[in-house]
């Protein structure tokens, strides 16, 4: 029995270094990406339908995550010619909701050894011993672990809402802010408590230009889309 315990990386780490081989050739984690964001996603394995719906979707949205200053980084423990066969087979084979030709840009790490997956507390033996979970990483520019998602190997997982979070995290690092539930770039979004700013008070009774209470510890303010974009674009 692999009695091994490896601690799970949590948000505010440092993102776990390693080297690594991938299909756009060997990488250095973290180091190679300082002054970006990444996702670093695994999946289950190649040459799987959940798999490859998820790949021709995220490499469809792929200028998407860049222009936010964001690189994708994929991982399964297949081996590399595993990874460049299943990419080949989904640019020359696969149609999917409209998408073809695909062709995945970003780097895919192999990880026969799981050395990166165990670090990164994408095997749950629970789910599967031989193969990692759907784990998504966001690690902001100087190498912190920002926010986590995990999936079952069932579930694909939803890219919209994997980049909503990254603009998320993006719009509060640059505005001081955060963002209530099912927030879209151009929804107000949710002020610190007041002390630095003005009072209680006069936020609660409206006297705070733009802000708006709905008791003393719930203020927002708006900022439009075209603000957020503004400060979150590459
Ligand atoms: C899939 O990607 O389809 C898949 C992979 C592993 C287990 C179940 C489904």
């Amino acid at each position: 029995m692999d009695t091994e315990v490896v601690p799970m990386p949590r948000i505010g780490d440092d993102a776990p270094a390693f080297e690594a081989v991938t299909t756009q050739g060997k990488i250095n984690f973290p180091a190679d990406y300082k002054g970006k964001w990444v996702i670093l996603f695994s999946h289950p394995a190649d040459f799987t339908p959940v798999c490859t719906s998820e790949f021709m979707t995220f490499a469809s949205m792929e200028e998407e995550f860049n222009a936010l200053n964001c690189q994708l980084v994929g991982l399964s423990v297949d081996g590399l010619y595993s990874h460049i066969a299943w990419l080949r087979t989904i640019k020359e084979k696969i149609e999917f909701k409209g998408m073809k030709n695909v062709e995945v840009k970003f780097p895919l790490i192999e990880d026969i050894t799981m050395e990166v997956s165990k670090k990164y507390g994408m095997i749950q033996p629970g789910e599967s011993n031989t193969k990692a979970v759907r784990a998504v990483f966001f690690i902001d520019p100087i190498g912190k672990i920002r926010a986590i998602i995990y999936y079952p190997l069932s579930l694909g997982r939803n890219f919209e809402e994997l980049k909503r979070v990254l603009i998320a995290l993006q719009t509060a690092d640059k505005f001081g802010v955060a963002t209530p539930a099912d927030w879209q770039p151009g929804d107000d979004v949710i002020v610190p408590p007041a002390g630095s700013c003005g009072t209680a008070k006069d936020r609660v009774e409206g006297k705070e230009a733009g802000i708006k209470c709905y008791d003393w510890f719930f203020c927002t303010k708006p900022i439009s889309k075209d603000e957020v974009f503004k400060a979150i674009k590459k």
